[in-house]
This record gives C-alpha cells, structure tokens and sequence, in this order.
C-alpha cells in the first residue's frame, strides 16, 4: 500500500471563548480528530492557562482524544496527573527535558501516546536518537506561549528534515505543527510532511468550524493537494 499519512486536525482550545468552552468544543468536536489543549505554566512560556482539573471536568464531556501540550517547567512533575485524567497525546518540550528518554518511558509506560515538541530555533537532531520511541514530534511554528501569532517559515525545512528521519527510524511517526496554521500555511507544511495541524484562531474565529474542518480535510488529502505521499497509519 502507498498511501498517504491521513491529515488530522486539532483545534487549540486555547482560541476559544472562556466562558463557553464546552459550547465551543462542541462546535469542533463531530469534524476534529483531536483536542488540542495548551497546558502553560508562567515559567517555561510566558503565560498560564489550564490544570487537570479543568480536563477532568470536560473529559466525560468530550469526545475527542485530548491532545496534552504541555510548555511547562519539570515536566517530569505534570506527566502522572495528565495521565490520570486520561489524556491520549502527552507531549512535553525537549528544552524542557533534563532526562527526555525517562519521560517517554513514562508516559509510554502509563499508556499514553508520547510526543516531543520543538521549538522554531531547536534542530531535529534533538529528537533524532528518540524518534524511534515516539508516536509523534511538534514542530512549533511560532514561540510558544499565545495564540494568533505569525507563522514562522524558517521551520518549514526542519519538518521535512524529521520526516526524512522518520522515513529511516519510524515510519508511523505523526508530525504535528503549531502556530499560526490557516489555509496558506496547511499547505506548505503539509507538503513538508507534517499531517497533524494544530489550529486555534483560525478554527475559532471562523463562523463555521465544522465546515471549515471538512473543507480544508478534503483539499489537503486529495492527491493533487499532496506532494509527500507515504504509508498509511
Ligand atoms: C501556542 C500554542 C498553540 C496556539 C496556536 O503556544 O501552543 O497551540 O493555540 O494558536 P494559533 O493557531 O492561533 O496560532
Ligand atoms: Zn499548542
């Protein structure tokens, strides 16, 4: 089989209105595939957002996989309480990370997907040697910490130098991208061959999300739309 890695998309609940995030959810949860939820500490990124025990009270709520970024300090503190409230996807930053390898080990350990995040200036090669080990890398594609920030397009050749080591080391390896992610840039980091995509204002501020969701899925699986093709999952 030849064919190509299925594009996902995760909304950022970080662009949604506050005061009514599970109305907000819903508007996106029948079309996503994942929930993107930005956990921020004050420290490791300019600003603060949630806890796990905002994600335990949507958990019975949803029903989307939760997908944990965490931009936190001593992530080795956060990974068991994220694991707990039974979020799918935990992904810490390798700048973070005094002992990456343990980290994955654990979340692994616990059941749950493990992912490495980058930020724009951090080379591939600080994932290279756990590649193997992942289910998926985040190429940050602006500064972490805020939403409705620019895309950065210096990291569009780090998203295909991943994809060419995952080629060799894991050919499953999904690759997300965040920050900045609308019609134009899907585009360009999709042919790279990120199949994740990570999207909070530009799914938000729409005033149909869910057709939004179908429209973009359906021109960036077609073939035409697809220059990287590859193994499906
Ligand atoms: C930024 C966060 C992103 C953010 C993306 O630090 O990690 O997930 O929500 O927002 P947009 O899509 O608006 O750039
Ligand atoms: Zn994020």
């Amino acid at each position: 089989m030849n064919n190509t890695l299925r594009i996902k998309i995760a909304p950022s609940i970080l662009a949604a209105d506050f005061s009514r995030l599970l109305d907000d959810i819903k508007r996106v949860e029948k079309e996503a595939d994942l929930l993107h939820i930005d956990i921020m500490d004050g420290h490791f990124v300019p600003n603060i957002t949630f806890g796990p025990g905002l994600l335990r009270s949507l958990k019975g709520e949803v029903n989307l996989p939760f997908d944990v970024h965490l931009m936190v300090d001593y992530p080795e503190r956060w990974i068991e309480p994220f694991a707990e409230v039974g979020c799918e996807f935990i992904t810490v930053h390798v700048e973070a990370a005094s002992h990456l390898d343990r980290l994955v080990n654990f979340i692994k350990k616990r059941g749950r997907k493990a992912g490495v995040a980058l930020n724009p200036t951090t080379p591939e090669s600080a994932v290279e040697y756990i590649i193997p080990k992942v289910d998926l890398v985040l190429a940050m594609t602006v500064n972490p910490g805020f939403g409705a920030q620019k895309f950065i397009p210096e990291v569009l050749p780090k998203i295909s130098a991943i994809r060419k080591i995952a080629e060799r080391k894991n050919p499953d390896l999904e690759i997300a991208v965040d920050g900045g992610i609308n019609e134009v840039t899907s585009r360009q980091v999709v042919e790279k061959g990120a199949n994740i995509l990570v999207m909070g204002s530009f799914i938000f501020n729409s005033s149909n999300p869910e057709d939004l969701i179908i429209n973009l899925k359906r021109k960036l699986n077609s073939k035409s739309e697809r220059s990287y093709e590859r193994r499906s999952k």
